[in-house]
């Protein structure tokens, strides 16, 4: 059983709802798992206590939470000397084509050169339109990209596009990632 830290970056909600899960999978492997945000990280927490980190964030305007890619600036050291996962959020990812998985691959990357951090894993997930939560010039902006996307132009509900088995198996890979290593430094 390791401690892990789960820090995510969320405008909308989805990826804090995501890192939720990624948590409760955690624990579910037997890991103990902390999950907090980047915006408002506890300021007594010390990541060189933790066994693993997972950190998650997503795009808008096809850049991540500033306060993630700060987290992560701020926290490399701790970060590079254990197991450590990038779970990248955006609409993008809900796509799937040739074209949008460039895109995403881009996204992760534009990340990692951002914050100098090369994770042991990477992980692209759909996020959500969140249509009820937007602002009206919001609402009309991302309606526009959606519908070119051929993703959900109905405002009048939301609509999630994230693969909760898919997040979950990624996750479960990850917490023996984890366990091999907490067992090697033994
Ligand atoms: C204003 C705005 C801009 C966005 N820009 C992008 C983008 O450039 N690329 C993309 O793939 N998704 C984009 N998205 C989609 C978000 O990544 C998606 O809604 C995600 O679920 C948001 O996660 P959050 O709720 O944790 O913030 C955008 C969403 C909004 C509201």
């Amino acid at each position: 059983m390791g401690r892990i830290l789960v820090a995510y970056g969320s405008s909308e909600g989805q990826t804090a709802a995501i890192a939720d899960r990624i948590g409760d999978v955690l624990a579910d492997a037997g890991h103990d798992p902390l999950v907090i945000s980047t915006k408002h990280p506890p300021p007594e927490i010390d990541i060189g206590r933790y066994d693993g980190v997972v950190v998650a964030a997503s795009v808008h305007m096809g850049d991540h939470q500033p306060d993630a890619v700060s987290f992560v600036r701020e926290n490399l050291d701790a970060l590079e000397r254990v197991p450590s996962a990038f779970v990248s959020v955006s609409l993008t990812a809900a796509t799937g084509d040739t074209d949008a998985d460039r895109t995403t691959e881009a996204y992760v990357e534009g990340f990692l050169e951002e914050t100098g951090w090369s994770p042991t894993r990477t992980h692209v997930v759909a996020g959500a339109l969140k249509y009820r939560d937007y602002g009206l010039l919001t609402r009309f902006i991302v309606r526009r990209i959606a519908g070119k996307e051929g993703l959900a132009t109905d405002t009048s509900r939301d609509h999630e596009y994230t693969d909760w088995d898919d997040l979950e198996a990624f996750v479960r890979e990850f917490a023996t990632v984890v366990d091999d290593h907490s067992s090697s430094a033994q």
